[in-house]
């Protein structure tokens, strides 16, 4: 697929997209949105791909949050469709029954913290900043910030960032669980396809199973949660999958899934 402001690149099942703005930092403006919601259908339609890593050109920034010369042009109305719709984006990316891997590779502000976070997994290198800094420019984060981040890191880690709007460093972002891994610049594409690719070897449907069930098990109380993983636990038993699985363990052999 062609894009202004994406690379889509496939190789062997796995797709690198890389947010291609770099002399505005990968700002998120409306087309790159629109064009991030065009390559996530694609992905999660497209049955040769079976995880993305996402990350951003240059070496500077991963992504520098949504475009402040549209944000200043908003009123109640749009602004409120302007986050509904990167609600919407960002819900696909957390929902694709596909690993999504976030690789940090430099500023991860305000939308560009917010990508990270709606991905099912962060890796960062040395050089990643991340941060919520929307109050100063006087308005609130918009893409989920509010509500990913405290359930990221808690509560007091999230208020604090959100209401100082200071960048924590690759380290601490790592520290407070923010990104699982932080890597030299010149590893962290590699340690990415490495993720993803270790996800790729296992059950496809089980994979799809597990982001749904953590997805919707955080939002329901823990009865209704644990109900909900013995109802999929059950759907996951009557699949092919789970017989190969099951099976190639007892022939000592690698299972030859098939997602079915
Ligand atoms: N929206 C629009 N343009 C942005 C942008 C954003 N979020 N972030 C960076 N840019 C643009 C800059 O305006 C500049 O464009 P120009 O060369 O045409 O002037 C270009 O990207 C490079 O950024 P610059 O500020 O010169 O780089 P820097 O190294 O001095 O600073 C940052 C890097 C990330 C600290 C700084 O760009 C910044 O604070 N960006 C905004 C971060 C933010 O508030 N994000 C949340 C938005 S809701």
């Amino acid at each position: 697929m062609e894009f202004n402001n994406l690379l889509l690149e496939v190789k062997d099942g796995l797709a690198v997209l890389t947010i291609n703005r770099p002399d505005k930092l990968n700002a998120l403006n409306n087309e790159v949105m629109r064009e991030i919601k065009a390559a996530f259908e694609h992905i999660r339609d497209n049955d040769e791909i079976k995880a993305v890593v996402v990350t951003g050109a240059g070496d500077k920034a991963f992504v520098a949050g949504a475009d402040i010369t549209e944000i200043h042009t908003l009123d109640q109305s749009s602004g409120a469709h302007f986050a509904q719709q990167g609600h919407d984006i960002f819900t696909l990316i957390e929902k694709l029954p596909k690993p999504v891997i976030a690789a940090v590779n430099g500023f991860a502000l305000g939308g560009g913290c917010e990508l990270a976070m709606a991905c099912h997994v962060r890796l960062a290198n040395e050089n990643a900043r991340f941060g919520q800094p929307e109050v100063g420019l006087g308005i609130t984060p918009g893409y989920g910030g509010t509500q990913r981040l405290p359930r990221l890191v808690g509560k007091g880690r999230a208020l604090e960032m959100i209401l100082s709007g200071n960048m924590v460093r690759a380290n601490e972002a790592h520290a407070m669980g923010l990104v699982n891994h932080v890597y030299p610049a010149d590893e962290l594409m590699d340690k990415a396809e490495e993720l993803a690719r270790g996800i790729m070897s296992k059950g496809p449907a089980a994979v799809a199973m597990c982001i749904r069930l953590v997805n919707e098990g955080l939002d329901m109380p823990l009865d209704d949660a644990k109900a909900h993983e013995a109802k999929l636990f059950g759907e996951i038993c009557a699949t092919g999958d789970m017989k190969e699985g099951t099976k190639a363990f007892m022939e000592k052999r690698k299972p030859n899934f098939t997602g079915k």
